[in-house]
């Protein structure tokens, strides 16, 4: 193990806190400092490995921030849980890299961020959507290459969007806010495959359906499909926005590329391994006019071999979060999740939204509450009542 550089915040603290990356944006600090923490932050963009991440521990530590490209399992939670900790805080809204069982059995609560993401992610969805529909990567390599000798009737030309059919896999904050992006912008039919009926987003989309027909023009629809096949069958534009479980790995495997239509699009800004990567490379080998865009890789950072040569498809950097707001209040939910726990404070009702966590963002006074701990309940921790705290006289 090379020697790293540790970046110490607020030596004097009584807390220590070890971050395994440098964070952006400066609110996150002014939580960790106001609860009396000692931050330590490993510099550095390589990832740390569990020997280093749990030597970092040493004999003491009140809490840990990690990563999603980090391998939290249930021995290095176990070092963690022994080194006296308190927490463990992802700096991610996904927790797939977590052994969230193993924590809930140590006693150790489980924080991430939800809320901030999902509109931004959401958003890198859409920019994939049309960068793979209309070919934007091609286009641009063109320009690049100086082989661009004057408008052409036939050159590079794509699909449309507008009034075609969106299929989303998974229906939850994510995939709900790039349904709505896209229905509402371009006016598609939504079709959306979920173990659970998301009734918010129904309602949405048939009140903009009203509110077409009011303007005079055709409504948009919006149906639940029973199966996969019945939803990769009739929609134009899939995009992927499931939890990576056991039982999602793969969800997108050559059986369910086949089922798509031949110029269909498949879209992942969730979580590689929802795809079948080496399937997806042969489907847009065996069919050119079908267009993939990706944020994620079922290996990251590889990528199978053969996806990096295909012109049908968009790849991204795991970008889906990748705004300064964004990933600023990520590392100040991620600080306040730490600092709350170590406080004694309890949880905050699940977050539905961006304005659940506004307080934690904004406030000059933000509650004394977790913003979000993925095991609150299976660990009986209290939630955060505004009345209590109003009482307390903090109001
Ligand atoms: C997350 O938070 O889970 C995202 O993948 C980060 O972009």
């Amino acid at each position: 193990m090379t020697k790293r550089d540790w970046k110490i915040v607020n030596p004097g603290g009584s807390r220590r806190v070890v971050v395994t990356k440098e964070l952006p944006g400066e609110r996150w600090l002014w939580f960790l400092t106001a609860a009396d923490c000692r931050v330590e932050i490993a510099q550095g963009d390589d990832i740390l490995a569990a020997p280093e991440i749990v030597a970092a521990f040493a004999d003491h530590v009140d809490a840990a921030i990690g990563q999603l490209t980090e391998a939290w399992s249930a021995d290095t939670l176990g070092a963690l849980a022994a080194a006296g900790a308190l927490i463990y805080s992802q700096y991610a809204v996904g927790y797939d890299n977590v052994d969230v069982v193993a924590a809930t059995r140590l006693g150790l609560p489980v924080g991430n961020t939800p809320g901030v993401l999902t509109e931004t992610t959401a958003e890198l969805a859409v920019a994939l959507t049309f960068a793979a529909v209309r070919r934007i990567a091609e286009g641009d390599r063109v320009m690049r290459a100086g082989a661009y000798h004057g408008w052409l009737p036939r050159q590079l030309l794509g699909g449309l969007i507008y009034r075609g059919t969106l299929g989303i896999v998974g229906a939850g904050r994510i995939g709900a806010a790039y349904a709505r992006m896209m229905v509402e912008g371009h006016k598609m039919d939504l079709v959306y495959y979920d173990v659970r009926q998301n009734e918010e987003l129904e309602h949405s989309i048939a009140d903009y359906a009203a509110f077409l027909v009011a303007h005079g023009e055709r409504p948009v629809t919006c149906r639940r499909a029973e199966t996969l096949p019945e939803l990769l069958g009739a929609a134009d534009v899939v995009s992927v926005h499931a939890a990576l479980t056991p039982e999602t790995q793969h969800l997108m495997g050559a059986p369910e590329l086949a089922a798509m239509k031949e110029e269909a699009v498949l879209v992942n800004a969730s979580r590689g391994p929802l795809v079948d990567e080496d399937a997806l490379v042969a489907h847009c080998r065996a069919h050119p006019r079908f267009r993939a865009g990706l944020d994620v890789y079922e290996n990251e950072p590889a990528m199978a071999p053969g996806l990096a040569e295909l012109d049908n498809v968009v790849l991204v950097p795991h970008l889906g979060s990748a705004t300064t707001w964004t990933r600023e209040g990520m590392a100040t939910l991620a600080a306040a999740n730490a600092a709350a726990i170590l406080q004694g404070w309890p949880a905050w009702p699940a977050v539905t939204g961006r304005e659940d966590v506004l307080p934690f963002l904004e406030d000059e006074k933000p509650p004394h509450a977790a913003p979000s701990i993925v095991n609150a309940d299976d660990l009986g921790l209290s939630q955060y009542a505004a009345q209590a705290e109003a009482k307390e006289g903090k109001q």
